[in-house]
């Protein structure tokens, strides 16, 4: 079930996600999520037919995460890191908490599909150099099973993974940052779906020497998610 509100139609300071949940209908089953933030009216959804979920990764989650790279939709953008050795080496640190990164497992209806991860883009003094987003919250993102991609549900994944796992964890955000590919018309579209705009491009060195052209997004986080105070210790 979809609905739409106008962008005039939030009070001062109001959020879009405050304003999408303060004009559901009544009744809704389920969470509001965004179905395309690039327009006016902005289109929100509910969908009884799936519940999103994101749980953190575990070591245990390793074998699908190396199954999921190699498979050819995703592959052709994650060009690193494959066998389960470098996938274990990878994302190691992280799981053991050596690493400030956050890994996570992407659910629909409580079935595995994909991963993705957070982290301060200032924890990574080179990225930060060439993306310019020194104080912006990074994520990478993928639907790994091929079942699951290409269904238009890549949106309402990343919507609940920004709304309920990474606002909330990052006081005083913002901004969300991505570069998908010049390439990745589908990763490109689902991030101006959710309300990101696109700025600078940026050649990305890779491992193997290739040099990938991306284009950087941003997520204002104050007007699509609210802004998320520091809490008081
Ligand atoms: C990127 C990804 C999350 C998108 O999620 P998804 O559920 O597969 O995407 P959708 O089916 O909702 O498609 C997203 C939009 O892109 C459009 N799109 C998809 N592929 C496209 C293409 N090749 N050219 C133009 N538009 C394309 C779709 O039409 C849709 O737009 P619409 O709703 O306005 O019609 C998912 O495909 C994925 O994980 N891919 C592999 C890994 C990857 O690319 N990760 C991102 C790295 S930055």
């Amino acid at each position: 079930m979809e609905f739409e509100v106008l962008r005039a139609q939030a009070e001062p300071g109001e959020s879009w996600a405050a304003l999408a949940d303060r004009l559901a209908p009544e009744h809704t089953a389920g969470p509001v999520l965004a179905a395309d933030l690039s327009g006016d009216p902005l289109r929100f959804r509910v969908d009884p037919q799936h519940r999103f979920s994101v749980r953190p990764m575990t070591v245990g989650d390793l074998g699908d995460v190396v199954r999921w790279v190699n498979e050819p939709h995703v592959a052709r953008w994650w060009d690193e890191n494959r066998t389960s050795e470098q996938v274990a080496a990878y994302y190691g640190p992280a799981l053991r908490g050596e690493d400030p990164t956050r890994l996570w497992i992407w659910e629909v209806n409580g079935r595995s599909v994909g991963f993705v991860q957070d982290y301060r883009i200032g924890d990574h003094p080179e990225y930060a150099l060439l993306c310019r987003r020194p104080d912006a919250v990074g994520f990478d993102y993928a639907i790994g099973e091929p079942a699951f991609a290409g269904r238009g549900i890549g949106t309402s994944l990343l919507w609940v993974f920004l709304r309920d796992i990474v606002w909330p964890a990052y006081p005083a955000v913002r901004e969300l940052f991505a570069a998908p590919d010049h390439r990745n018309a589908g990763s490109l579209r689902v991030l101006a779906k959710l309300g990101f705009t696109q700025g600078l491009w940026f050649d990305e060195p890779q491992p193997d020497g290739r040099v990938d052209t991306v284009i950087g997004c941003s997520l204002d986080v104050a007007q699509v998610m609210g802004v998320n105070q520091p809490t008081r210790q």
